[in-house]
């Protein structure tokens, strides 16, 4: 199993509802606050079940919600079929957007799970696809020295201010005896460093800045806003 069968299942990553709702919805607050103008195009990439998209939807002109996962994408179209401002994309039907259409792409917590070919091409595209005042943010990237001691203090963090403490104790278990585990130990995550992400966005042809702030509720990873440059500006 890779890591992008991984996701084509329930898996236990989510404590349970209560976790997966605050989840989501502090993900969707966030984006929501890059949104430039009601009117903006944006993408959400990786997305996962995206629980709060619609509120991400009323804000901006239209959203993309795409993810490699079919199960992830059945779901979002159960819930946002009928959403006339939304549109739920496989990876493979990304490239049937518009170039230089999107005024804001969003990639949360993603990039672990992408190898550095991967994620190379997957800039081209994105670059591509971006208005040239565009932006593209990437979140959660989990530095180097950031173990998986540090992600569980932080979720059990989240969950004691979000009121699931013991469901979050009983998920890290969980997780810990189950095929993240097992993948992770096998495939492993990607890890990047600030200087590596600032490298590999100017590679791709991106002005890459580190954001003092991630989004979501674990702050010892690490989000880059980046915005496309073009051969005259550089
Ligand atoms: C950790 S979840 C993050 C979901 C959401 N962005 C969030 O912040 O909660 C990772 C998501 O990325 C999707 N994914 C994995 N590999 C992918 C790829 N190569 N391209 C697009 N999506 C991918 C998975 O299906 C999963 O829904």
């Amino acid at each position: 199993m890779n890591w992008r069968d991984y996701w084509n299942q329930d898996t236990p990553i989510y404590a349970g509802e209560r976790h997966k709702l605050l989840h989501y919805r502090l993900v969707a607050n966030d984006i929501a606050g890059l949104i430039p103008s009601p009117k903006a195009r944006v993408l959400d990439y990786g997305c996962g079940e995206a629980l709060f998209a619609d509120r991400v939807a009323a804000r901006c002109g239209h959203l993309y919600l795409c993810d490699a996962a079919p199960l992830v994408r059945d779901r979002l179209r159960e819930r946002l079929g009928g959403n006339s401002k939304v549109t739920i994309l496989a990876t493979e039907e990304l490239s049937d957007l518009e170039d230089a259409s999107l005024d804001l792409i969003v990639v949360n917590s993603l990039l672990q799970y992408l190898s550095l070919d991967e994620l190379r091409t997957v800039l081209e595209i994105w670059r591509g696809k971006l208005k040239a005042d565009g932006k593209l943010v990437i979140a959660d990237v989990v530095p180097p020295d950031v173990s998986p001691v540090t992600d569980a203090k932080a979720l059990l963090s989240f969950a004691w201010k979000g009121g699931f403490l013991k469901s979050a104790m009983l998920g890290l278990a969980r997780t810990a005896l189950s095929d993240y585990r097992k993948i992770r130990d096998e495939i492993g995550l990607s890890h990047y460093s600030e200087a590596e992400m600032i490298e590999i966005l100017r590679d791709a042809g991106f002005a890459p800045e580190r954001v003092e702030r991630n989004l979501g509720h674990n702050q010892a990873r690490m989000t880059f806003a980046a915005r496309p440059v073009f051969p005259t500006s550089l």
